[in-house]
């Protein structure tokens, strides 16, 4: 969908425009480590990121500060609230590295095979997410030793199996309450059509 569309959807705007205060509230600071669960997907130096949905930007200048000037970070949600906000702290912070793009992540309009790691971070399950169409996607923008880091808030609901399902991911892996898969590369994924 259009990113447009998608920004004024119902769900959208009833459910998460009203969290955009608790995702970036004191209390989140201080009970939780953003750095902890970046280091637990792994997220290196020199890196070309995907944070799909980054909200308000809890993750997004901690990520960009690991990967560095010479990494890329593409910080992605359809609402422009937020989009205008993770612009805002990037442009105060003075970072180079971060492009923040009003996109829905079931058609990111990447290139294939030009990203290191796509963070999902407390975006699935959600149904504007489906991942039916979401792990095609990541699948697509993923290089070949490329990795996809997705932590699950509040609870799983079988996400965890649905992506080792799916045959498009391999090598799980958990750490620090982030599981991590590799892009597998025994199929060969064409972009399902909208
Ligand atoms: C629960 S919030 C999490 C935000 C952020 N990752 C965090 O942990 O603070 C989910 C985010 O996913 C975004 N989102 C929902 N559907 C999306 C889609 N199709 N493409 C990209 N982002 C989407 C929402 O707008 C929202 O900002």
């Amino acid at each position: 969908m259009d990113a447009e569309k998608l920004g004024r959807s119902r769900f959208l705007n009833l459910f998460f425009k009203p969290a955009g205060a608790t995702m970036e509230s004191r209390l989140r600071q201080w009970l939780f480590d953003p750095r902890e669960t970046l280091r637990g997907a792994d997220i290196k130096s020199g890196q070309t990121v995907l944070e799909v949905g980054c909200g308000t930007g809890f993750f997004t200048l901690h990520a960009a500060e690991i990967i560095g000037p010479s990494g890329h970070l593409i910080a992605m949600d359809p609402l422009s609230d937020f989009v205008d906000r993770v612009k805002k702290k990037v442009q105060d912070a003075g970072l180079k590295n971060v492009e923040v793009v009003r996109r829905d992540a079931l058609k990111t309009e990447l290139e294939t095979a030009s990203v290191d790691l796509v963070l999902l971070f407390g975006v699935v399950p959600y149904p504007t997410l489906p991942l039916d169409r979401l792990l095609p996607e990541m699948h697509r923008v993923l290089k070949a030793d490329g990795t996809l880091a997705v932590w699950l808030f509040p609870v799983s609901f079988g996400v965890p199996t649905a992506i080792l399902r799916s045959g498009l991911f391999t090598k799980p892996g958990k750490k620090n309450g982030v599981y991590t898969y590799r892009r597998s590369e025994s199929r060969d994924h064409s972009q399902p059509k909208s």
